[in-house]
């Protein structure tokens, strides 16, 4: 058990308007966690202080050679008052993995849920209750030792903020519109794309303009070998319902191993849906298309939950999905996870961790 220390803050920040939308990951609460690690001590110092500026070295190692992990989860608020985290144990275990993948220290698990029970009961008060909304919970951990040879630092600090959070496209429920990228790649087996290091981000933003200058919310990326193969989404897996059958890219090494993604190939498992993880090429995508075999296409995540997606630009060639509208397997796979993130549904996965 972790002596966590904690230090309140002396003035509270006024919460956002009841209203007002909740731009994604702009607004952060009244405190955070903070931890250090020191090769041959260990973790140490363990402690919930006000929400502020971190002090570092201009040489600290994550500057130059980006050494970095983060997770997202979210805490919900029931109707009847209880605060609960969505399956907080998986991405304890994805950080874990990301860490040794970047030769970072592990964070012992218990350790882990115990700083995350913490921080959320101390700012409880932020956990947004509209629709469509919630706490979301980023925990990161990065390398702090001022030294500029390359290896891996021996110093490190983890931290937990918490950010109130509506949905994270603007679009909301609505389709968004999806840009098949064929020029960049996000990452190639061997790589690092099954890890969550922010520098899997920063290769993705190139697109990701390319993208928006022509009006779409999001790159979708192909294998980075033959580039003809479905990977991810800049911050979702991806899902399409094919003749009747769910199909999502199997998990090859360079494609993120989502939580929300893993939830709905159980889900539409337990409904008797066909579910098969596999490679799935653009031609496969166009020519369901052409045949009008593509049902559905979705994107999961934690911060997108389920997202519609309504188009698809490959080629050159725009591919309308369905009637651009959002399809029933997308509803309910939507309806079933935010009804049990939010206690509305029996949860009989035991997905749903109750922090008190
Ligand atoms: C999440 O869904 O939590 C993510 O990590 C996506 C993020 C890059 C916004």
């Amino acid at each position: 058990m972790l002596d966590i220390k904690i230090e309140r803050a002396t003035q509270l920040k006024p919460l956002p308007e009841e209203n007002n939308p909740l731009e994604f990951g702009t607004i952060f609460t009244d405190h955070m966690f903070v931890m250090d690690y020191e090769l041959g001590k260990g973790w140490y110092d363990a402690r919930i202080i006000p929400y502020q500026s971190l002090p570092h070295d201009p040489a600290a190692m994550v500057f130059h050679y980006g050494q970095e992990m983060f997770e997202g989860l979210k805490a919900y608020k029931t109707d009847d008052g209880r605060t609960l985290m969505f399956r907080p144990d998986k991405n304890i275990e994805r950080a874990n993995n990301t860490n040794h993948r970047l030769c970072m220290p592990s964070i012992p698990e218990e350790d882990f849920m115990q700083a995350l029970k913490e921080l959320v009961k101390i700012d409880e008060r932020w956990i947004p209750t509209k629709e469509g909304t919630s706490l979301y919970i980023r925990p990161f951990l990065y390398a702090t030792e001022a030294y500029l040879g390359v290896r891996p630092s021996r110093n490190y600090k983890f931290v937990i903020i918490l950010s109130p959070v509506g949905a994270y496209y603007p679009e909301g429920l609505n389709p968004v519109k999806i840009w098949v990228e064929e020029t960049y790649v996000r990452a190639v087996r061997g790589g690092i794309g099954e890890a969550k290091a922010g520098a899997n981000y920063v290769a993705s933003m190139k697109a990701q303009e390319i993208a928006h200058e022509e009006g779409y919310s999001q790159v979708l990326w192909l294998d980075g070998v033959e580039h003809k193969y479905i990977e991810e989404v800049g911050a979702m897996n991806i899902f399409f319902k094919i003749n009747g059958k769910i199909v999502t890219p199997k998990l090859t090494g360079s494609i993120l191993p989502g939580v929300t993604r893993d939830s709905c190939i159980k889900l539409c498992t337990q409904w008797g849906y066909e579910v098969e993880e596999r490679r799935i090429s653009v031609d496969e995508l166009q020519k369901a298309a052409e045949d009008k075999t593509l049902e559905e296409v979705w994107g999961t995540g934690t911060a997108a939950v389920i997202s519609p997606v309504g188009e698809l630009k490959i080629h050159n060639q725009v591919l309308k999905v369905a009637d651009g509208g959002i399809g029933p397997v997308s509803q309910k796979l939507y309806d079933t996870v935010t009804g049990i993130q939010l206690g509305k549904m029996k949860d009989t996965m035991n997905w749903t961790i109750e922090v008190k």
